[in-house]
């Protein structure tokens, strides 16, 4: 990991090495001498803001991305009127790209007035040459562009960008795959005691309606050695909590010259000594394990959590999503799952308005809702995606009969998530502090093992570590609690 490569002993007149992460290092060492000479001009560092849109793997991705900016010598902000702006973008449904559509002609103002700002764009949308020509052709403003498969390369882009003759010439580079994965690169956590763990990029499943595998390409799963020794580099620097970040990550490990199961890499996850809990995410049905059951069943530090996305309670339409369950098989996996770690929370995902999909398909999706008893469900609106083989079938629900079926699905996820989530109130369980209440300074926020958010009374230096925490009430999708200390001093 970083901290291994000094940039001051990198030697600049030499040529770029062909190596990763070698080359990317030899690129910062170019960029911090552009940082240098910034300051020597201005009296102060660049600023550099990263937004981010979309999902777990995004936001991994832009610790990365800040880790780079940082080590070069940027100033990290929130603020849009930077030096350096980069979206991070998310193409999962059509209104992940409206909204960046819309924040970047914002962006596109801002650029009047500081014309030597530097706009950048990278992720899952830029995978996608409808929108590369789009932002050519429409927000000509915008200097740099980037893949999901070439994050690693951003000093070297940067680079190019900030030494370019032409500043009104896009430097763009997009790649379509890869099997590469760039270990030891620097991060920037955004917490300082937990942390996401990429362990697997990717995904083969092609579900039909699912943009995913397109933007990020083919399943690679790291290796199980370089995943330890970022946990245990993670834990050494504070860390007490990781997620291990997969599309399906009950499919790691089938892509290793040596396959590992995904529950034998929690198992060598659990042996990190000083890690305290163990998440993870995303589990597809179709492949979650007896093993991985009876690992988290054993488990001390594996959370009882698992975010099982449903998508559809039909068996008609899971087909032809090419989910590979049926509705039956999911409902006994969840009994399963249920009956053998009784405190296990169970979280979804639920499509409505799939191409084709039935009042009776509909019906039966709410009926697995009520059957199964989640804890929390996300539910969306299908989304028509160019590519994929979902948006050239025929009879796509109209729009009024999906937001009739979405409102009402909706109200029996809220109905029947009230019913289950509050079990735990009046019980004494163990949160990790996580920050001060956004709303209220004098409360702090944690999660309980099982994920959910519990807000209590407390000071701030309790920050990051693992408290008891007695749950006085329950309030729809939340609790409220007190520190067990202090109602025994009380
Ligand atoms: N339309 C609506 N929702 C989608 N998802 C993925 N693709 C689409 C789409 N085309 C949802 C799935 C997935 C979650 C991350 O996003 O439910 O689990
Ligand atoms: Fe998309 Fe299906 Fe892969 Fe999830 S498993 S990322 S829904 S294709």
């Amino acid at each position: 990991m970083y901290n291994e490569i000094d940039l001051d002993k990198i030697d600049m007149n030499a040529e770029p090495p062909a190596e990763e992460p070698a080359r990317q290092y030899y690129f910062m060492a170019k960029c911090r001498e552009w940082v240098q000479e910034f300051e020597r001009i201005h009296g102060g560092g660049p600023t550099a803001c990263i937004q981010t849109f979309g999902c777990q793997m995004n936001a991994k991705d832009s610790e990365k991305l800040a880790g780079i900016l940082v080590a070069v010598g940027f100033d990290e902000t929130n603020s849009e009127d930077a030096d350096f702006v980069l979206y991070n973008t998310c193409t999962v449904r059509e209104n992940a790209n409206q909204r960046v559509y819309g924040r970047l002609g914002q962006l596109g103002v801002i650029k009047k007035k500081r014309p030597d700002m530097i706009i950048a764009l990278c992720g899952c949308m830029m995978q996608e040459k409808e929108v590369v020509d789009k932002i050519k052709a429409s927000y000509r403003f915008v200097d740099l562009i980037f893949g999901t498969h070439n994050i690693f390369q951003l000093p070297e882009l940067l680079c190019r960008c900030l030494m370019r003759e032409n500043p009104k010439k896009l430097v763009a580079e997009i790649w379509d795959g890869t099997d590469k994965i760039v270990e030891s690169l620097p991060a920037e956590r955004k917490y300082a005691f937990k942390s996401g763990v990429n362990i697997m990029f990717g995904c083969n499943n092609f579900c039909s309606y699912c943009i995913v595998p397109y933007v990020r390409g083919r399943e690679r799963s790291r290796n199980p050695k370089e995943i330890i020794r970022e946990i245990e580099m993670l834990v050494a620097d504070g860390v007490v909590e990781v997620m291990l970040l997969g599309q399906n990550v009950n499919s790691y490990g089938k892509t290793l010259t040596n396959p590992i199961s995904f529950a034998q890499l929690l198992q060598l996850a659990e042996q990190v000594e000083g890690l305290e809990r163990i998440r993870f995410m995303t589990s597809h049905p179709k492949d979650l394990s007896d093993e991985l059951i009876e690992v988290m069943k054993r488990s001390k530090k594996i959370c009882p959590h698992l975010h099982l996305p449903l998508q559809s309670g039909s068996s008609r339409i899971l087909k032809q999503m090419n989910r590979n369950y049926t509705k039956e098989q999911y409902l006994e996996l969840a009994a399963k799952i249920k009956n053998a770690i009784p405190e296990i929370s169970l979280t979804t995902d639920i499509i409505v308005g799939f191409p084709g999909e039935t009042e009776e398909d509909f019906q039966e999706t709410m009926e697995v809702v009520e059957k199964v008893g989640f804890d929390s469900a996300f539910t969306f609106v299908y989304s028509i995606r160019t590519g994929t083989p979902a948006a050239v079938m025929d009879n796509q629900v109209p729009e009024d009969v999906v937001k009739e079926r979405f409102d009402r699905l909706l109200k029996q996820v809220q109905t029947t998530s009230a019913k289950v989530s509050g079990r735990q109130v009046h019980t004494v369980q163990k949160v990790l502090v996580e920050e001060v209440n956004s709303h209220d300074s004098r409360l702090l926020t944690g999660r309980l093992e099982n994920n959910t958010v519990v807000h209590f009374p407390g000071e701030p230096q309790l920050i990051g570590t693992i408290t008891q925490v007695f749950l006085d009430e329950f309030k729809g999708f939340y609790y409220m609690g007190t520190i067990v200390q202090d109602r025994e001093e009380r």
